[in-house]
């Protein structure tokens, strides 16, 4: 995924002057509180709302910072800067380091809190090193305060895939790395530079585990620290799996497998006192897609099976839409075969004929929306090609869970599998809130 790296050193950047400045405005009845967001929450602690995406730096040649919806969010983090063997040092492929300075300046220009998420999946291997000891957690607080003021940063999204537990083959992993996390992030929240930057993770769908590889009972202390987590309720099934699956379930506590969902992630995350109202939801406009046969993906009626067994060999994986196509020759940092994801952004199954320009599933192909998960899954039966995704209407049953729960808000991966705005435009709508821009 990652092309050569660049060290970070400094860029300037003009910054444009503002011309509009938009925020959203929380749904009527709410009683309005915040100067960005208002409250959408029925819970007694009113916050604002938060309305982000990933935005993935190194598709900035065909998706320009320019061509992100400014007026539909309130923050926006791009990603990735990645760990690199000297705590000193973060990397940046080319494309994003070019790209940084143009995206920063837009936010601003559009009053959207302006992140820079470091990690990822591949970008994750030395953070382990990175908050190993006293001296590396200060030298990497230096590291961060220096890439803040660089870039001119409003704050830091910290996605380390996984603390304490095996990411990327090659990471380094400690069985202390989620009490070393905390360490370093109160030392960067106890600096002047740190006290008042935004400070988030991305997290897995159960918490950070304790030295004993079992998720922590108590992450609250975290909470005082970062000012919101995402859950990464997606991913959940894929290539992986032994069957086919939803990417991103809603539930699954009503599932034949329980392996997992925004229901789960909630639930474990607040049982280990993590608040709901720092909370965002994370949200998936992409799919995975699997080789499954007609008899194993139709039933009886020509309704399409759920959970129906598919080809599993590498070459029978679908390389994903033609917008992000897999590399069945690629390699990840560690020199070890990537293997192809399959991914199907939302985008990428209008422009390739599995739904209509709305969204909806085209003719010719089969359409099922799990009630229990809440996702719909598109077949197409000649190339036998079945794809788990987000639509209109599951990302507005997301919307309103996340208003019956009281979480903050959301965090679309990525903001650039959307099309036309048809995802967020209903969650925005199911969670009745609107842009409204002046200026
Ligand atoms: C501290 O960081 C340095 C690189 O800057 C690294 O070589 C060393 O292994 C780290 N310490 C630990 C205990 O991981
Ligand atoms: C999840 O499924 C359980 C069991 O069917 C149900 O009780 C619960 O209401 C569901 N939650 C959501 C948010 O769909
Ligand atoms: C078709 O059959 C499946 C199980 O075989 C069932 O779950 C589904 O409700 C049926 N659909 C209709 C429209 O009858
Ligand atoms: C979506 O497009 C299809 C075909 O173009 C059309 O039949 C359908 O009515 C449209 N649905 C909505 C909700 O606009
Ligand atoms: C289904 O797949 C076949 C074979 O790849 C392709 O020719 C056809 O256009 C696809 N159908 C639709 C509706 O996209």
């Amino acid at each position: 995924m990652f092309s050569p790296l660049l060290l970070l050193f400094p860029f300037l950047s003009t910054v444009s002057a503002a011309s509009q400045v938009c925020g959203l405005k929380p749904p009527s009845g709410a009683s309005a509180s915040a100067s960005l967001g208002g409250t959408v929450h029925q819970n007694t602690d009113p916050s604002d709302v938060i309305a982000s995406a990933w935005y993935p730096g190194w598709l900035a040649t065909d998706f320009p910072p320019s061509s992100i919806p400014w007026s539909k969010y309130n923050a926006m983090t791009f990603s990735f800067a990645t760990t690199t063997p000297d705590v000193s040092m973060v990397a940046l492929d080319s494309v994003s380091a070019a790209a940084l300075p143009e995206f920063v300046s837009a936010a601003k220009s559009n009053g959207v809190t302006a992140l820079l998420s470091i990690g990822g999946w591949t970008g994750s291997i030395y953070y382990s090193n990175a908050m190993a000891t006293a001296d590396n957690r200060t030298a990497f607080v230096t590291t961060v305060l220096n890439l803040v003021s660089q870039y001119n940063l409003d704050g830091i999204d910290f996605d380390w895939e996984y603390p304490g537990k095996t990411g990327l083959s090659c990471n380094v992993v400690n069985p202390d790395d989620s009490n070393n996390f905390l360490l370093f992030l109160q030392e960067l929240r106890g600096t002047s530079a740190g006290k008042n930057l935004v400070l988030t993770a991305a997290v897995g769908i159960t918490p950070f585990v304790g030295s004993d590889g079992q998720p922590m009972d108590d992450v609250s202390e975290f909470a005082t620290v970062l000012d919101r987590v995402a859950l990464m309720a997606y991913d959940v099934w894929g290539s992986w799996s032994p069957t086919v699956g939803p990417n991103a379930p809603l539930n699954d506590s009503c599932a034949p497998v329980a392996d997992g969902s925004a229901v789960s992630a909630v639930n474990a995350w607040t049982a280990a006192k993590f608040p709901a109202n720092q909370i965002t939801l994370g949200l998936a406009s992409y799919g995975h897609s699997f080789r499954v046969s007609p008899s194993a993906a139709l039933t009886s009626n020509g309704s399409l099976a759920l959970y129906p067994d598919y080809d599993n060999s590498p070459s029978a994986q679908p390389l994903g839409s033609s917008d992000s196509p897999g590399d069945a020759s690629a390699l990840d940092p560690c020199g070890d075969p990537e293997g192809v994801s399959g991914i199907f952004t939302f985008a990428g199954l209008i422009q390739d004929g599995f739904l209509t320009a709305n969204g909806t599933a085209a003719a010719g192909i089969e359409y099922t929306f799990d009630e229990c998960s809440q996702t719909p899954f598109v077949y197409n039966q000649t190339s036998n090609v079945m794809v788990s995704y987000d639509d209109a209407t599951s990302f507005a049953a997301k919307g309103r869970f996340i208003n019956d729960q009281g979480l903050l808000g959301f965090a679309v991966w990525d903001v650039t599998g959307d099309q036309n705005d048809i995802l967020l435009d209903s969650l925005h709508q199911a969670m009745g809130i609107e842009a409204v821009c002046s200026g």
